[in-house]
């Protein structure tokens, strides 16, 4: 339709008819054949009208193109203007192929290959009737006890945030939102919720103005820039006022200051938390305020449906704000040609074709293993040699559970387990246990009676885990080499999934201890969601690879890289802390008037363990071995509207091709506020032979320079710097720099 075509429409509508578009419900309420009995379920706690429900705009969690179909076809049948639905849906890390989690995917440092998993999911959800995607989350995070930093695409850096976000969001969205292939990106969150104090989901968030837009404002800035079609608030405060309410954040920043035109949409009731917040005194309230801040679209409340009327009776502004609301949720449908074509691209025949596709497939396990980072391999223990004999053990050596924990539509049943590909490669004489449980029966009830399962009880628990390490012993015993395939549960990250002890199980720890005292090579291939305290066991293991939760391709991916096949090229984008004692712990923190320093008591230091992280962000080893020779700065004086190009010589010492991630930090030695002792200012992921010197090149701008004054201005200043170059954030080359303005 043409834009004029909306307007016109829009003012054919019924004050009702426009709330309606501003309401997103579940969709499952249109497969049912009873809707009453649904109406006194799910929606009864919605106190929705069946009127209401048949005037919403948009649902969430329907997915599947005949499942699509059947939802538009039962609610245009009740809808007087024939004005579709629109479907949004979690399809966090991949639709049917379930790609690596996001925190994964940010480790690969290579954005061909995250827009590479990002198109086939998108592609994969077009034809599956999505209209709308909540991804990517681009929220920083720097507190590993946050369930949510799984879901974090650049981890603890502002730069990855930005850059991620710009290249997940063009690639959902294209050129053209209707074409096959493409789907409205809805970034998430606005704002800062990856700040929650304690990492406690869902709790406070108060800081500077100055620390915002530092570091939590940037992604969602890029994202914007990249032309989202929608940002999702969060469920937080910002500074006193939960986000969802905020017109500070929405109306000055999103709006005004980064020109956003698209949607903002709550995040799931939201609007009605404003209530339990303690900001919004009742639910009339609640819809006065999220209309006044800005919200579209009121997602899983009915704040909105049954108050917005009433305010709109009484105040004419508020009816302006409903219709530009509505106008901005005609618009998006328009985009996706939903007019034309309510089912948008959904499409079955399409979907039985291209859906987990072998040639995708096979993509999907390249993409996967850039994501995986080699922490540790004391006596290059890896690549595996074949004729030795390995023991495989853990609960995640046969397990199907690798996709994480937003991977809902993936089919993990095709998902194959490490053991599978294992006897693909060896034959039937492969060594295996399992050792251990990945936990113990009272954490799994904590995980199912959050869920609204019943518990378990396990009879004589202890007896069958003692029983399961001596199988895993005798196991060993007759290998040259441990396999060990051990972590956290995927229930134990994502959202409500805050943890106070971010350890492995004590259950798992266990089984290490035993299996230390056979004095064998222990290689640990770790499954989890966030950084993991690893430092009590870290010594007692000779390889760590880190895979988290690498999705539907992970098992062949990871065996084909236990033997050299691959090299391991991740990054970490988050700092592993010491112990859960040191969260938040991150990269480009200030230095204190009283840094770190060994043997010094009067510093800023924890008695008992190192200040430093365990591993650094940006930290990833290959089984090359890359050393960083010399760097060169071809001046060191820089005028404001010069470059300085340094350039570094790395060279690989080994028999082994593979990628190194060349990272560019620099520290601004003082300022008119205090700047960070490093920050990532450019990275190139660049591939070496055997034996090959290069010499990569990066220029130093202006723009690298800026940050945020005392005065809220974005500038750079004169003064000294140090520029840092290496393979990460603390084995770096150094030279110094000044800038006069
Ligand atoms: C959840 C999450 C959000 C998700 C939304 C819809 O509570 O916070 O990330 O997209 O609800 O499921």
């Amino acid at each position: 339709m043409k834009h004029k075509e909306i307007v016109e429409l829009l003012s054919e509508m019924t004050i009702e008819e426009k709330i309606g578009q501003m309401v997103q419900i579940s969709g499952d309420i249109f497969l049912s054949e009873d809707t009453s009995r649904i109406l006194t379920g799910p929606l009864h706690d919605l106190h929705l009208s069946k009127e209401k429900v048949y005037h919403v705009g948009s649902v969430l969690n329907i997915v599947g193109a005949e499942r699509v179909k059947k939802v538009q076809d039962e609610y245009l049948s009740k809808s007087r203007l024939k004005i579709p639905l629109l479907f949004m849906d979690d399809i966090i890390n991949g639709y049917k192929i379930a790609f690596p989690i996001p925190i994964a995917q940010g480790c690969s440092w290579n954005t061909k290959a995250i827009k590479e998993m990002t198109k086939i999911s998108a592609m994969e959800s077009s034809i599956a009737g999505a209209n709308v995607n909540f991804s990517p989350m681009v929220d920083l995070s720097r507190d590993a006890r946050w369930g949510r930093m799984m879901e974090s695409i650049g981890g603890e850096d502002p730069l990855l945030g930005e850059i991620y976000a710009k290249t997940i969001v063009k690639a959902y969205q294209g050129k053209n939102l209707s074409d096959i292939g493409k789907i409205a990106s809805c970034v998430k969150h606005i704002a800062a919720y990856g700040a929650v104090e304690a990492g406690r989901d869902y709790n406070t968030v108060d800081m500077s103005e100055r620390e915002f837009r530092q570091y939590y404002l940037p992604p969602y800035k890029a994202a914007i820039e990249a032309g989202a079609e929608m940002l999702m608030t969060s469920f937080n405060i910002l500074n006193g006022i939960p986000s969802t309410v905020n017109k500070w954040l929405i109306q000055e920043v999103i709006r005004k200051e980064l020109g956003f035109k698209g949607i903002v949409i709550s995040d799931y009731g939201a609007i009605k938390e404003t209530i339990t917040h303690g900001y919004s005194a009742n639910e009339t309230e609640a819809a006065k305020n999220a209309i006044n801040a800005g919200v579209d679209i009121d997602m899983m409340s009915s704040i909105y449906a049954n108050h917005l009327k009433d305010l709109c009776l009484e105040n004419q502004e508020i009816e302006k704000k409903v219709n530009e609301s509505v106008l901005r949720i005609l618009t998006l449908k328009n985009k996706l040609g939903l007019f034309e074509n309510p089912y948008g691209n959904a499409n079955q025949t399409k979907e039985k074709i291209y859906l987990m596709n072998s040639s995708n497939l096979e993509k999907a396990k390249k993409l996967t293993q850039e994501t995986f980072v080699l922490l540790k391999n004391k006596n290059h223990v890896l690549p595996l040699e074949k004729n030795k004999k390995i023991a495989l053990i853990g609960p995640y050596i046969d397990n199907i559970g690798i996709t994480g924990s937003w991977s809902m539509f993936s089919d993990r049943t095709k998902n194959g387990t490490i053991l599978d590909i294992f006897k693909e490669k060896m034959g039937s004489q492969v060594l295996y246990a399992k050792g251990c449980e990945i936990l113990r029966q009272e954490e799994i009830n904590k995980i199912l009676s959050a869920d609204g399962l019943p518990t378990v009880h396990v009879e004589n628990e202890a007896q069958r885990e003692q029983d399961m390490i001596v199988s895993a012993i005798q196991t060993a015993k007759k290998a040259d080499i441990i396999l060990l395939a051990l972590g956290e549960h995927y229930r134990q990250s994502g959202e409500a999934c805050s943890r106070s002890n971010i350890a492995l199980p004590e259950n798992q720890i266990q089984l290490i201890n035993e299996l230390y005292i056979l004095s064998k090579p222990i290689v640990l291939i770790l499954f989890n969601g966030r950084p993991i305290e690893l430092n009590k066991i870290e010594e007692k293991l000779d390889a760590i690879l880190e895979v988290w939760f690498p999705g539907t391709t992970g098992a062949k991916a990871i065996v084909e890289m236990l033997f050299g096949e691959e090299n391991p090229s991740g990054k970490l984008t988050m700092s592993f802390p010491q112990n859960v004692g040191q969260c938040p712990v991150y990269y480009n923190h200030y230095n204190t008037g009283r840094p770190h320093h060994d043997n010094l008591r009067y510093v800023s230091r924890y008695q008992d363990i190192p200040t430093e992280s365990l591993y650094p962000f940006g930290y990833g080893l290959s089984y090359c071995d890359f050393k960083y020779t010399q760097i060169h700065l071809n001046k060191h004086k820089m005028r404001k509207n010069e470059t300085i190009t340094v350039t570094v010589k790395i060279e690989n010492q080994s028999d082994y091709a593979g990628y190194e991630v060349i990272q560019l930090y620099i520290q601004d030695l003082y300022g008119s506020v205090v700047r960070p002792v490093k920050e990532l200012k450019a990275f190139k992921k660049e591939y070496f032979k055997p034996h090959e010197i290069k010499y990569i090149h990066f220029d130093i701008d202006l723009p690298m320079l800026k940050f945020w004054n005392e005065k809220l201005e974005f500038v750079a200043e004169s003064g000294e710097f140090k520029v840092f170059v290496g393979g990460d954030s603390v084995n770096v080359l150094e030279d110094r720099f000044e800038l006069w303005i």
